[in-house]
């Protein structure tokens, strides 16, 4: 393995150091979360961040997510509310993203936020980034290891397909086991959802006990990012299919069409969990099979299937 992928490691005490030496000059990393990968740097380092920007060819607008090992390392960067301590003792670490105030004082460098007066911060529970933000002394900024617009990666191998050789340490953590990106919720008025993950908007009001504002995600929102084209798997995708078109990958739920090689399940028990964890993973497969063009049978709008939706649209766009 290490010939063909001189920069993908095994994670250990000698690649923690090497992560946190890294780290500490500046440089940037791709590690393992339990939504999707991520390609890490020192959130305070304008450096850094301009690394970050440049290898993804991320848009200057579409702010970054702040990585913290908890709250209690956060408290001089963000405002914290109630809402938020809710949220937080709840799904926390986990794969819920806050938008929050930034303090006057803060520490994290301008263009991470995209010069915004809000920071999105979030607090991953995958082992392997927990142990290297405790051992840091700055947040990490984080987005999905991918080339701007296209899909996240899942595993270490998905992000060496993004970069290459263009960045020096990729971590193995195995695959991502949620497989789809953090939810995005806005505290900084009433709670919005900016983009709905696996913790769905049934599970945050109950919490909140009160009923969040009901909207499209993709038109008039906030954050600039999240109006873009995305998670295009490079070849065109087409949703709410009934119709097989026989030059086309379908992907569907259940497993009627299992014995046929273009037809791909996202869980044969119609597991819409398991469904979300394998889609980026199945976009990859078909792309590198060969295939022209995507088409997805009808996924119900129902908890995860809600993320799963507001994916495949925006792939579909
Ligand atoms: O699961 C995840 O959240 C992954 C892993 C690596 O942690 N990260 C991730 O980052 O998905 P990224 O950069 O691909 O997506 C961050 C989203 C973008 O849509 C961005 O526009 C939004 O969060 N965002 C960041 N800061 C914001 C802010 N201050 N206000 C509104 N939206 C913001
Ligand atoms: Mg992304």
């Amino acid at each position: 393995m290490k010939d063909t992928y001189s920069n993908i490691f095994s994670f250990n005490k000698k690649i923690l150091s090497k992560t946190i030496k890294v780290l500490n000059q500046g440089s940037v990393v791709g590690l393992p979360t339990e939504t999707v990968y991520g390609l890490a740097g020192n959130a305070y380092s304008k450096y850094s961040i301009s690394r970050i920007y440049k290898l993804k060819k991320r848009p200057k607008l579409n702010p970054l997510i702040v990585h913290y090992y908890d709250y209690k390392k956060a408290v001089n960067d963000v405002i914290f509310t109630k809402n938020f301590f809710k949220l937080y003792k709840k799904f926390c670490p986990g794969p819920i993203t806050f938008i929050l105030k930034k303090k006057a004082q803060s520490k994290i460098h301008p263009n991470a936020a995209a010069k915004l007066n809000t920071v999105a911060v979030r607090f991953p529970k995958h082992k392997i980034v927990r142990t290297i933000l405790k051992k840091l002394k700055f947040p990490l900024a984080m987005p999905s290891a991918n080339i701007s617009s296209c899909v996240s990666p899942v595993s270490a191998f998905d992000v060496f397909d993004e970069f290459n050789n263009n960045i020096n340490l990729i971590v193995n953590g195995g695959l991502s086991k949620i497989g789809i990106e953090s939810t995005v919720i806005d505290l900084t008025n009433k709670p919005k959802i900016l983009r709905p993950g696996i913790i769905d908007i049934v599970k945050i009001e109950k919490i909140l006990q009160t009923r969040l504002i009901k909207r499209p995600y993709s038109s008039k929102i906030k954050s600039p990012g999240m109006i873009k084209k995305h998670y295009s798997p490079g070849i065109p995708v087409l949703i709410n299919q009934t119709k097989y078109d026989n030059k086309s990958a379908y992907i569907y739920l259940g497993k009627k069409y299992r014995n046929n090689k273009n037809f791909f399940s996202l869980s044969s028990n119609s597991n819409l969990d398991e469904a979300a964890s394998k889609l980026y993973k199945t976009f990859r497969e078909i792309k590198k099979r060969g295939f022209k063009k995507i088409q997805i049978a009808k996924i119900p709008s129902k908890g995860p299937g809600i993320a799963i939706n507001d994916r495949i649209k925006k792939a579909a766009n």
